[in-house]
């Protein structure tokens, strides 16, 4: 049930495309690509590439091409010229996405932490733990899925915009998870315009002020106190947001994982260490190592941090955990 209350009319920002380097155009090439997966349309054949000076991408013969695009063959992509470590990084942790989840559900965990596991002080602080790379690695994946997920805690600690002013793309639609619509209406995601904003919160949770025009609720059943991840990835779904970010904090992107509702978790690790503060991946123990969730991860440098990319393979299959 959803209930929708008076809505202004909201904007998705798109900025200038950003050609100044070759990364830039690479993403470019990658949003053109992840648009097209998440309408259904994956790359069929063998494509070659080429972006003009005005940020536009075309489709090109080999010969013309600044880089092929290849879904069949390993790694999937190549150029006459030496690719930067940058743009190959784009093309290794998005072209998969594009080639494995055409018209498909996505969701993709992101948390950055410290070497001692936190996400933040223990006063909630958290900007930044990692670097300016992996700011902007979160703004792409941003810009790349429909929408982005935050819990309660990190809305009220952060007052985070959730948009994509750092890379070029369309900001998504901006989800807060408030089970007893606890979040105060003030928050800059409830008054900017800039996409839209829903709560998820339970099905007996009562507002206790009007909500900001243009926010939308979206009631779940809950079960103590819970709300399912895969409910609220069903939800989401059936109102067309197929590809799901969920970007914090520790307990949100924990709770999707014990509830194997992720696809891939980004885990940016930087070299600090925070002392004790707020966990970020917390989940029931495991007594045994046999039982713990293994994944499968490819592992990037972006400035001084290591981005792992984990996938979670066999989802809801694999071990107990706890
Ligand atoms: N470094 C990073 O990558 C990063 C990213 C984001 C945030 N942060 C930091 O992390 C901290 C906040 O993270 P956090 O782990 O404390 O909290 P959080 O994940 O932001 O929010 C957790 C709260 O959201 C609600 N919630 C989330 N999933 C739910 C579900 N499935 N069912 C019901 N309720 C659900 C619950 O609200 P109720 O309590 O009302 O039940 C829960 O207590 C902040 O300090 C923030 O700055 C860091």
């Amino acid at each position: 049930m959803s209930e929708r209350y008076p809505r202004s009319e909201s904007t998705h920002v798109l900025s200038q495309p950003d050609v100044s380097s070759d990364e830039a155009r690479a993403f470019l090439i990658v949003t053109e690509l992840v648009r097209d997966a998440r309408r259904g349309y994956p790359l069929t054949a063998r494509t070659g590439f080429r972006v003009s000076p005005d940020g536009r991408v075309g489709r090109v013969p080999e010969v013309e091409a600044w880089v092929w695009v290849d879904p069949s063959a390993e790694p999937g992509f190549g150029s006459i010229e030496v690719l930067s470590p940058a743009v190959e990084r784009l093309f290794k942790l998005f072209l998969p996405l594009c080639f494995e989840f055409a018209g498909k559900r996505l969701a993709i965990g992101h948390l950055g932490q410290s070497l001692d596991g936190q996400i933040a002080t223990s006063s909630g602080a958290s900007r930044y733990v990692t670097g300016p790379e992996n700011l902007q690695h979160v703004h792409r994946l941003r810009a790349l899925c429909d929408a982005v997920v935050v819990g309660k805690n990190t809305l009220e600690r952060d007052d985070p915009q959730l948009t994509t002013r750092l890379v070029p793309g369309r900001n998504p639609v901006r989800v807060v998870i408030d089970p007893h619509l606890r979040a105060l209406a003030e928050r800059r995601l409830f008054l900017d315009g800039a996409a839209p904003t829903w709560v998820v919160c339970s099905h007996t949770a009562s507002l206790r002020a009007p909500l900001p025009s243009g926010v939308e609720l979206v009631r779940l059943h809950a079960e103590a106190e819970r709300l399912a991840p895969r409910a609220i990835l069903d939800a989401l779904a059936e109102r067309g947001q197929s590809w799901v970010l969920v970007e914090g904090g520790g307990v949100t992107v924990s709770r999707f994982i014990e509830a194997r509702a992720l696809d891939r978790l980004h885990l940016a690790i930087a070299p600090v260490i925070l002392g004790r503060g707020r966990a970020g991946l917390a989940l029931p123990a495991v007594d045994e190592i046999a039982h713990a969730l293994r994944l499968r991860a490819t592992r990037f440098e972006l400035g001084d941090d290591v981005l792992f990319d984990c996938r979670f393979d066999g989802k809801g299959s694999g071990p107990p955990l706890g």
